[in-house]
């Protein structure tokens, strides 16, 4: 191992960190890799002083922007009191304290909080307890859960298989049985004879749950996850009524509605979860990231008090869990970090500045590569297309020049962190953090114009 001081952390990194979803032969056959070392507001900085307005708030994290020396001080605070205790039968006063924090906020009787480390252990948990939960109440064949095209959910085998991006499952095949894929709701490409009406729209996808759950047999059929605003893809939000038809069909079935917010909650919409902004109450919500502002890890699985109803008799347990689920570090961030929330208000910051962050991406349409602008609150994404009037997409040999060869490479260049993504249609995914304001929408704005246009001109 070689350490001289001389090396960077760049060069470093090459010998022994294995990256997540990281193409490692770019960077070893010479590519630089970016090291950053600090963070301050809606920025980071590398190891060589360059300068990054981070546009995805570091993978949809640092809601309350980097630097907050409060979250690093709540952390060593609660590190130097007790550090670590498990919350297997034993319990400590900072996830008492935020289990009752996040219930307050908590849409409908979404009461029970049963905290993980990370999003995906907060999906798999909610599978998890939607086929004991039936078990438990006399529907033991329920276990199934439906899911939507493109939809990521994380990477335990559990979430994989209800993540709906072929390329990511195909490698770790077989997965866990019983994940069934419906459509989204990507109205850009809605079909030909609903391209102009967005509420028939959403009728239609909600409606081919009800179709699947009838496929599959109600009596298999345990919950519906879905994002109110979905990810991958690109920024799909929900036509008005759909959220509304999908809970009426998930009563009518009696399958449990689970809202992923692992991205949408702590703001991202501008609300504490998404499912607010829309109305309608899911039976679980699971969240991460915004969590803490992603300053400690921690996650969530947020359960109905229906669903914890059987588990308050006898020797009835949810046989499940994590050694970090709730740890007291995070949950003092996160605590924290609610603080900063409330006394900044930022979700009514994220609601009274949407509109000028939208007016900003939409003056980007002008460009011939600019498809579609679609998202909510400060969640956007930016669609690219070969030809406008038509919609044409590029193949994935176009896809993989423009995205991986130039797009993501000359807004990281131009100072700007943002997500080039073709897990769907090509999209570039914008989410700054929630203190972001005019000063940043510009910034932002005036970088993505020049690449996109200088993106057409080599594809
Ligand atoms: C909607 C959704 N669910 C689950 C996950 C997985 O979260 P984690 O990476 O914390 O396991 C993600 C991660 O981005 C996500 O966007």
């Amino acid at each position: 191992m070689n350490t001289t001081p001389e090396r960077s952390y760049g060069d470093r990194a090459k010998d022994h960190l294995w990256m997540h979803f990281t193409r490692h032969s770019s960077y070893l056959e010479g590519e630089a890799l970016p090291v950053i070392v600090k963070g301050d507001g809606c920025y980071f900085w590398d190891e060589h002083g360059k300068r990054y307005l981070d546009g995805i708030s570091s993978l949809f994290n640092v809601q309350v922007g980097h630097g907050r020396t409060e979250l690093a001080e709540a952390a060593a605070k609660q590190a130097s009191e007790l550090a670590f205790f498990p919350i297997w039968g034993l319990a400590h006063p900072r996830a008492i304290e935020l289990a009752e924090r996040v219930a307050a906020i908590a849409p409908g009787d979404l009461n029970r909080i049963f905290f993980t480390a990370s999003g995906g252990e907060a999906v798999e948990s909610a599978w998890k307890l939607a086929k004991q939960f039936y078990k438990l109440t006399g529907k033991p064949t329920k276990h199934k859960v439906i899911s939507r095209d493109v939809a990521y959910h994380g990477t335990p085998q559990g979430a994989l298989s209800l993540t709906g991006i072929s390329a990511a499952k195909i490698p770790f095949e077989p997965l866990v049985p019983g994940s069934i894929r419906v459509p989204n709701t990507n109205f850009y490409r809605a079909p030909e004879h609903l391209r102009d009406d967005l509420y028939a729209f959403g009728q239609y996808a909600a409606n081919r749950i009800a179709e699947a759950i009838e496929f599959e047999g109600p009596d298999s059929v345990a919950a519906v996850i879905l994002e109110p605003v979905q990810n991958s893809g690109g920024c799909f939000t929900p036509p008005p009524g759909y959220l509304e038809r999908v809970r009426e069909i998930c009563d009518e079935y009696d399958v449990l509605l689970i809202a992923d917010e692992t991205i949408t909650s702590f703001g991202r919409v501008g609300e504490y979860f998404a499912m607010e902004r829309y109305g309608v109450v899911p039976d679980i919500i699971t969240c991460a990231k915004g969590l803490t502002s992603g300053y400690s890890p921690l996650g969530a699985m947020i359960a109905s008090e229906r669903l914890f109803e059987p588990f308050k008799h006898g020797t009835n347990t949810f046989l499940h869990g994590f050694t970090w689920g709730g740890h007291p570090v995070s949950s003092a961030v996160a605590l924290a970090n609610l603080d900063i929330f409330e006394r900044e208000g930022l979700n009514k910051q994220v609601q009274d500045n949407q509109d000028l962050f939208l007016k900003h991406l939409n003056q980007l349409r002008d460009l011939p590569i600019v498809g579609d602008v679609r998202g909510a609150g400060y969640f956007y994404g930016i669609e690219l297309v070969k030809d406008k009037a038509t919609r044409e997409t590029f193949n994935a040999e176009e896809s993989e020049r423009l995205l991986r060869g130039f797009v993501s490479k000359a807004m990281f260049a131009n100072g700007l962190y943002c997500r080039s993504d073709d897990r769907g249609d090509p999209v570039v995914q914008v989410a700054p953090p929630l203190i972001a304001s005019a000063a940043q929408f510009e910034e932002m704005t005036q970088i993505l114009r020049s690449v996109l246009t200088e993106a057409w001109s080599i594809i």
